[in-house]
């Protein structure tokens, strides 16, 4: 797995023997005494060697110190099948198949951090068994347009919930001795133009929007970051001296490692001096595009050994990214800890418990769901996607798993003995099934004109108890997938006319809806029950049917708007997507116009009507919030107040509700969104059963980011406290005043 850990190794041995364990090797020194030990042995063309990649996904060691080489992999939802060393075509193992989990998004929609954490533990042993030491994920970019092409590989449009949520995710991967690379850093909040785009924003919105994740991933303790292909200032994002030294490693304090997203690297000299640690992926043009062995011609390699020979730069900063580089490999390769296991038992429970936890239930008029099955029962299941291997596509994060249960197979099994289960086509998506070499080996292929698989469904819909259409978008290039944009917020492949259809059929019908975005849904009004499943790995079949049969009571939380339409998007009602490229270069320039108006905070500004709210989830049961109380009317700098609010289960099944606590600073000298997510809590209560839940609230969650003094600000005055189950279902308000003025820290 590791070729050249066998050598690594056996000089461990050696060194070993003949002297006492030399400092850098003994893990229970410092781990800063055992870097500067290590880096001291080491020459500069050591330093050298260990700052860009070897191969497509591996940099080298330190041979001569019994250091191994440094082995990453995609992430963030399973870990990548193996491909050649120095191309992108498989490799071609046969024991590199892997558990795929839920994709981020579901496991923002979980609202749940002991989740993230069993998410994060599990694909740790995953990528420890597979001799993985950097785990290129999870990712946090806010979900700014729902045409974003990766929007899937994120956790949505808050910036609270994205930070909540990654936190666990990295400290359950790391305590497996695999690092955490949470991506794309930052501003990657598009596909197209992605190499290309230069984004500009201010400071208000960088700060509230679209760095708190990322802090919160440092703060957490991620050892790597991954620097994004796009720019700001005019400055790639790879060497970006104010992302990267200002704010990751000054403000934030961050002491591991920044490696570059692949072939994000552009420029030796701004590579050097702006923060970029570990180089990968650059394509050599100059030589040929992605030569072979061309690793001594990456911007971090050869042309930087010839400026420090020529005394053109120093070694201060080569010092400093040998020292991060080392950190993270005493972290990760180097470290004892580093175990686990692969498409064990364990996994798949998870990954069926994380499935089981994002999954929303949009809509249920007259309770059409969960199925009943007393009697006779005919459940028919229409459409593409109930059929469709999901874990194939959708760019770097693709994986070849073990096995991975479609919604139809997974219906299949829990209803077998209960209820018939047929399947009609009802559309025709996309039948190919391959990335990188890896094929789904499905044959989807199907001649049938559009009509004639209309006319078929709604046939035997008309005889059906139950219709479950099963749709959605795929990982196909134009869907939810890297390196491309969605056209469009509508479903492709004629699905709105088979959905029209089918509920002009059937009553009884349920349509769920598999994507990583939002999508538009005409026809939302004469569909009783929607389902939003996401894209949920190995198990996705069995937690769809678990929730539609009401084996689990659906307790998700949508992580992002669903707008009626892309003129309810802040970035698309300013024609603020996808930028203008500048007459004489390439560069796209992409002004953030809607600034901190993102998501919920545009909709609840503008006052629209979105098609489902954030936050939003049903379940079978009913909750009942009683009134929200505050333990104190004033609160002063430094202080702190208690929520408490008590939720009731007022329904026949036991069941989870997602608390959700906003803030709305009544009067402010600044624009403010009319209320902003602060802090949620998921509860499980039984029948009849109450928990007063309590939130404790400080300075924090009152603040804004001032532009001008470069620091969060809670200015005084009134504050309304907003309680609820969704950020348009607010059930209860308490009101506060902050009494004097401070300024927090930065
Ligand atoms: C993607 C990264 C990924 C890397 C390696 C890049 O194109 O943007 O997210 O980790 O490739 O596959």
């Amino acid at each position: 797995m590791k070729p050249i850990l066998f050598a690594a190794a056996l000089s461990l041995c050696s060194l070993a023997s003949s002297a006492a364990t030399p400092l850098y090797l003994d893990n229970n020194a410092p781990l800063e005494e055992r870097v500067e030990d290590a880096l001291s042995r080491m020459t500069t063309a050591d330093k050298i060697a260990i700052i860009h990649a070897q191969s497509k996904f591996c940099s080298a060691g330190v041979p001569s110190l019994g250091i191994p080489e440094l082995w990453t992999s995609d992430g963030p939802h399973g870990v990548r099948p193996e491909v050649l060393w120095d191309e992108w075509d498989q490799a071609g193992w046969t024991n590199d198949s892997c558990v795929a989990f839920p994709a981020l998004t579901a496991l923002a929609a979980s609202w749940d951090p002991a989740i993230s954490r069993l998410y994060g533990e599990s694909i740790g042993e995953e990528a420890a068994y597979r001799g993985k030491d950097v785990l290129l994920g999870p990712g946090v970019n806010i979900y700014r347009t729902p045409l974003n092409g990766r929007n899937f590989e994120y956790m949505g449009e808050d910036p609270y919930l994205a930070g909540v949520m990654v936190a666990p995710y990295i400290q359950g991967l790391q305590s497996k001795g695999v690092a955490a690379c949470v991506k794309h850093f930052a501003l990657n909040n598009n596909e197209v133009n992605r190499h290309t785009t230069n984004v500009i924003v201010d400071d208000r919105a960088l700060y509230e929007i679209y760095l708190p994740a990322f802090k919160a991933a440092a703060d957490a303790g991620a050892w790597s970051f991954m620097a994004a292909y796009n720019l700001n200032g005019d400055e790639h994002m790879c060497h970006n001296k104010r992302f990267l030294n200002d704010i990751l490693k000054g403000e934030w304090g961050f002491d591991g490692a920044v490696i570059s997203d692949w072939g994000g690297v552009h420029d030796t000299r701004e590579a050097i001096t702006n923060g970029l640690d570990l180089e990968f992926g650059t394509w050599t043009n100059g030589l040929s595009s992605g030569a072979s062995n061309a690793y001594d011609n990456y911007y971090l390699a050869r042309p930087y050994l010839k400026l420090i020979e020529s005394g053109e730069v120093g070694t201060a900063e080569l010092d400093d990214k040998a020292r991060r580089v080392l950190r993270l490999m005493m972290r990760t390769s180097m470290n004892p800890a580093q175990r686990g296991s692969m498409c064990s038992p364990e996994h798949y429970t998870a990954a069926r418990t994380i499935g089981d936890a994002g999954i929303v239930l949009l809509k249920n008029d007259g309770n059409v769901l969960p199925i009943k099955t007393e009697g006779d029962v005919k459940v028919l299941v229409v459409g593409e996607n109930a059929v469709k291997m999901m874990t194939v596509g959708g760019g770097s994060s693709s994986l070849k798993v073990q096995r991975e249960i479609s919604p139809l197979d997974g219906l299949r099994a829990a209803l077998d003995g209960k209820a018939q289960v047929e399947w009609v086509r009802g559309y025709v998506g996309d039948v190919t099934g391959e990335y990188n070499g890896v094929v789904t080996g499905q044959d989807l292929t199907d001649s049938r004109s559009a009509e004639e698989l209309i006319a078929e469904a709604v046939d035997k819909a008309r005889g059906a108890d139950y219709v479950i259409f099963v749709g959605g978008l795929n990982k196909s290039a134009g869907q939810d997938c890297e390196d491309a944009d969605r056209t469009g917020l509508e479903l492709p492949y004629n699905q709105d006319a088979v959905i029209e259809a089918l509920a002009a059929a059937n009553p009884n019908l349920v349509v769920v809806n598999v994507s990583g975005n939002a999508v538009a849904m005409p026809w939302v009004n004469k569909v009783p029950a929607i389902v939003q499943a996401w894209f949920l790995g190995s198990e996705a079949g069995n937690s769809i049917a678990d929730v539609l049969t009401g084996a689990v009571n659906p307790s998700g939380k949508l992580p992002f708007t669903f707008p009626t339409s892309l003129n309810d998007v802040g970035a698309h009602a300013l024609g603020a997507y996808p930028g203008t490229q500048r007459a004489d270069s390439p560069i796209v320039d992409l002004e953030y116009k809607e600034g901190i108006l993102v998501g919920y905070r545009w909709a609840d500004a503008k006052n629209t009507k979105p098609l489902f709210p954030f936050g939003h989830g049903l379940s079978y049961t009913t909750f009942e919030y009683g009134d929200a109380t505050v333990d104190s009317k004033t609160i002063g700098m430094g202080d702190s107040i208690t929520v408490s609010v008590p939720v009731t289960n007022t329904g026949k099944v036991p069941g989870q509700e997602v608390v959700q606590l906003y803030i709305a600073d009544n009067k402010a000298s600044v624009v403010r969104p009319p209320k902003e997510l602060k802090a949620f809590k998921k509860v499980a209560l039984l029948p009849g059963q109450t928990e007063v839940v309590k939130f404790t609230i400080g300075k924090d969650a009152l603040s804004f980011f001032d532009d001008k003094a470069h620091a969060w600000t809670a200015e005084p005055g009134k504050f309304t406290v907003l309680v609820g189950s969704s950020s348009r279902d607010i059930r209860s308000k308490a009101a506060f005043t902050l009494t004097d003025k401070a300024v927090a820290s930065k």
